[in-house]
């Protein structure tokens, strides 16, 4: 798909691979949607960013009425990217139930009520894509990391099973699996790792905007992008 002057809803773009995907796309002369739940830090991004081809809007993913609200205000979308997401990671036995919920909430909820009140808009377009964002948790498990693990793969099967639900229909269904990326993700849980060998977001955001834009008929229907 060419980008130019396509509009653009990347969920939680105010920071780390959101932030990076909105500052790519822009580069391709997109019209980007950035949301968050803080107004704060879309004001930031929105400093950095610095480009009236951006809008921002403060809206959790996982409640469904902010989705409705944001929605009502976008009139034309050609690319929705559910890319917001929490982590978490703990033993299953020590797991706090809240913590839980809330991974569940934003990782899964998110995903599937953004999905379903942006795709009457991409349905509009003649060619549209949905990039939903897992991780390659959502395709391989890992100790301590049930829950975070449990969202990813739930990302997984509403992928493919919206890939079979909606192909004879103009929008493309996108799978990104990533490995660990150089963000805050990890540390605002208060997990310290190490993060030498990690890929860059702006390394990560080119690769998704190289997808995006391969003319049609050819799509990326699943990438698995690891480090070494
Ligand atoms: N970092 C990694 O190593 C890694 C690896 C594989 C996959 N991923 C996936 O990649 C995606 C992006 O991760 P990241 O590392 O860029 O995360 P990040 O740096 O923590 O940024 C998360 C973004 O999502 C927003 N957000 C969080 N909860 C939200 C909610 N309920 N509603 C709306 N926005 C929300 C945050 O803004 P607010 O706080 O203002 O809401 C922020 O803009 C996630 O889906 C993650 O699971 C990450």
């Amino acid at each position: 798909m060419n980008l130019t002057n396509k509009t653009i809803l990347i969920t939680g773009g105010s920071e780390g691979l959101g932030f990076a995907l909105a500052k790519e796309l822009l580069s391709q002369k997109s019209e980007v949607i950035i949301c968050g739940r803080s107004r704060e830090k879309l004001n930031d991004a929105s400093k950095k960013l610095n480009s009236n081809k951006l809008r921002t809007f403060v809206c959790d993913v996982s409640d469904y009425n902010q989705v409705q609200m944001m929605v009502k205000n976008i009139t034309n979308l050609d690319i929705l990217i559910n890319n917001a997401g929490i982590f978490m990671e703990s033993p299953i036995e020590s797991s706090n139930p809240s913590e839980i919920s809330n991974v569940i909430n934003v990782n899964v909820k998110g995903v599937i009520y953004v999905t379903k009140a942006c795709i009457p808009l991409l349905k509009r377009r003649k060619e549209s894509y949905l990039l939903n964002i897992s991780s390659t948790k959502g395709i391989e498990g890992e100790e301590n990391l049930s829950v975070y693990s449990a969202s990813k793969f739930a990302v997984q099967g509403f992928t493919e099973s919206l890939q079979l639900e909606l192909k004879e229909t103009n929008i493309k269904v996108f799978g990104f699996y990533p490995a660990s990326m150089d963000t805050t993700f990890h540390l605002k849980t208060g997990v310290v790792r190490d993060r030498s060998n990690w890929m860059t977001v702006e390394e990560v955001a080119e690769v998704i905007g190289f997808a995006l834009s391969r003319p049609d008929p050819m799509m990326f229907d699943k990438l698995v992008l690891r480090n070494k």
